[in-house]
């Protein structure tokens, strides 16, 4: 057997089960589909390791609450005890502050790390699939953006399941989740890599060790995002550029500005370091990240939540390219 570092490199994913080592997103799509990869290992490395990666640049991009999610939160009754599950930045847990009680939890300890640094935000660090509160404790809760970050719709209704256990009976939830059927471009596949340019400013942020210390997931994360690689097929950059653009224009709608990362469609290789491989990055370069997004199509939102069986639907519509729900806890 030859061991030089070339074989190292294609034995490695059987050594690492956690880290995947695939050369495009759909190759990452099609080995899930044969349940070669798991779905908690994509999260792993094209979510979870994305964000610890990107926070700083993440948090500097969002700082508008979206007016129908902040009408939820205004409406919410005063004493009531609310949660944000995947809270980000907790650009939302400011709302309504003065009248009831918010509490932010995200997986990411680098975004907590800076809501706990905006000063009288409550948030800890905390995977939606178990969170660490009573059942029935909330009044409320919200969680926008989060779900489609979910690979498989096991890991999906579990999430939404979730989200509901800590609400109390007759409490409202309310989700948001990208949609398929956008209005500037369509997804051609429920399943998909979405690009993050990291510019090079935020790099050095982000790699220094802001998370709190007790968090158990950046270091590993941090490994992982450097596993993503250059995209091969013209197909698959043809897909990527086209969500892109649709990145690019969802960024600048959401905030109103043109500070969100730009995204071209392939990582350059052996920037982010290859097994073994320990190239400096020259800190001028951006670094683009691919970040896992199930869209949801029409209906499918609603199908999740009449599947937990935990909660009624009572409002539904598309806001933002996304479509969302509000829900009553049964
Ligand atoms: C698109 S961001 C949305 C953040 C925030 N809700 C907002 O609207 O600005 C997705 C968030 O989901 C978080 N997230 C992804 N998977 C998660 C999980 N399993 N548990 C908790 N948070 C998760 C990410 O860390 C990130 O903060």
């Amino acid at each position: 057997m030859d061991w030089d570092g070339l074989s190292m490199q294609r034995l490695l994913p059987f050594f690492l089960s956690n880290l995947v080592m695939v050369d495009s997103a759909a190759e990452v799509i099609a080995a899930m589909g044969r349940g070669e990869v798991s779905a908690k290992s994509v999260e792993d490395e094209y979510v979870n390791g994305v964000y610890e990666e990107i926070a700083g640049h993440f948090s500097a991009t969002r700082h508008t609450p979206w007016p129908r999610i902040a009408a939820f939160m205004e409406s919410i009754p005063a004493g009531s005890l609310t949660a944000d599950v995947g809270c980000g930045n907790g650009k939302y847990l400011p709302l309504n502050a003065g009248r009831s009680f918010n509490i932010g939890s995200d997986r990411s300890a680098n975004l907590v790390s800076i809501c706990r640094g905006r000063g009288g935000l409550e948030s800890l660090v905390a995977d939606n699939l178990v969170l660490p509160f009573r059942s029935a404790a909330f009044d409320c809760a919200i969680s926008i953006a989060v779900i489609h970050h979910f690979s498989s719709p096991h890991r999906r209704l579990l999430a939404v399941t979730e989200l509901c256990r800590i609400v109390r009976p007759g409490g409202r939830i309310l989700i948001y989740v990208w949609a398929l059927e956008q209005d500037s471009k369509k997804f051609k596949e429920p399943d998909n890599f979405v690009s993050w340019t990291l510019q090079p400013q935020f790099a050095a942020a982000s790699s220094s060790p802001s998370a709190p210390s007790s968090s158990s997931s950046s270091g590993a994360n941090k490994k992982a995002a450097k596993k993503t690689r250059k995209s091969k097929t013209a197909d698959d950059a043809t897909s990527l550029h086209s969500q892109r653009q649709q990145e690019q224009q969802h960024q600048q709608k959401q905030q109103g500005s043109s500070s969100s990362s730009s995204t071209p469609t392939q990582l350059p290789e052996n920037k982010r370091g290859e097994p073994g491989g320990e190239e400096p990055r020259p800190s001028s370069e951006p670094v683009v990240y691919q970040r896992f997004y199930h869209v949801f199509r029409k209906g499918e939102l609603e199908e999740l939540l009449q599947e937990s069986g935990m909660a009624t639907i009572v409002d539904s519509g598309y806001d933002h390219e996304n479509w969302f729900v509000v829900a009553q806890r049964l």
